[in-house]
């Protein structure tokens, strides 16, 4: 786990998107695993900028979001499709087909879930994965559990996920389940980075970097990981 600590937000957005802006410019046909919450934000407005300079293209890149919420609408503004148009893909030259995000909707949800795990790994595998994390230590929806979970799947979201994301739902309908890749999934990509900002996030990163490798905090996963690249401001990295 190669953790680098910046001073600020956008010092991370820099970095973590000339990484981004270098996987694209060395291999214009990436598959890049995204992921939605405020932490990635000031990433995808640095890849905009990117753009609109001319100096990255989406055209031949296919992307696969880590989650998505069940029983919200599509056109929702809060499902993490609204999000992802809003916060990066209506700015760039993706192209619509090219975007893979789960239905949250889908009447039939294994096939939904393994069928988007089986496009990823027909695709070659993602090259690039982006996280952020929960202050539970949780990945994409992976809650703290009894083991660590293998293919994407349905999840029930804990009370903690409930509390933080309520914000977002201030007429009180928050959804009570979501479609997220599983552990297994994410740790496939060849190569993984994860933002963490702010004071909230320090417990749930000091459990991720220096705790045991355990399913309490599905992060800790990373510890295995041959590439994992952990992006922290100074609050973040505050109890390591
Ligand atoms: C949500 C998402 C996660 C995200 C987490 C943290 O629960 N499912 O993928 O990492 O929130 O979000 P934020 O970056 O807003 O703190």
């Amino acid at each position: 786990m190669d953790i680098r600590i910046l001073n600020n937000a956008q010092e991370i957005a820099q970095a973590v998107g000339d990484i981004f802006s270098a996987q694209l410019k060395e291999q214009p046909r990436s598959i890049l695993g995204l992921a939605t919450g405020a932490s990635p934000v000031p990433t995808y407005q640095y890849l905009i900028d990117l753009y609109k300079k001319g100096k990255i293209s989406f055209k031949d890149v296919k992307t696969f979001n880590l989650d998505e919420y069940c029983d919200l609408p599509r056109e929702d503004r809060n499902s993490y499709y609204s999000f992802m148009f809003e916060n990066l893909f209506s700015h760039v030259d993706i192209l619509p087909e090219n975007v893979n995000i789960l239905d949250g909707n889908a009447v039939d949800v294994d096939a939904e879930c393994a069928g988007f795990d089986a496009r990823i790994e027909k695709m070659g595998g993602i090259d690039i994965q982006l996280l952020g994390i929960g202050t539970n230590g949780h990945i994409g929806f992976n809650e703290p559990a009894e083991a660590f979970t293998e293919g994407t799947f349905k999840v029930k979201l804990t009370n903690s996920t409930i509390q933080s994301n309520k914000i977002y739902f201030p007429d009180g309908h928050m959804p009570r389940y979501a479609l997220t890749m599983g552990i297994g999934s994410i740790m496939k990509a060849k190569k993984i980075i994860l933002i963490a900002t702010g004071e909230a996030k320090a417990q749930a990163v000091k459990a991720m970097a220096k705790g045991e490798v355990a399913p309490a905090c599905p992060a800790s996963v990373l510890q295995n990981h041959a590439d994992a690249v952990i992006f922290l401001d100074k609050a973040a990295a505050s109890l390591l």
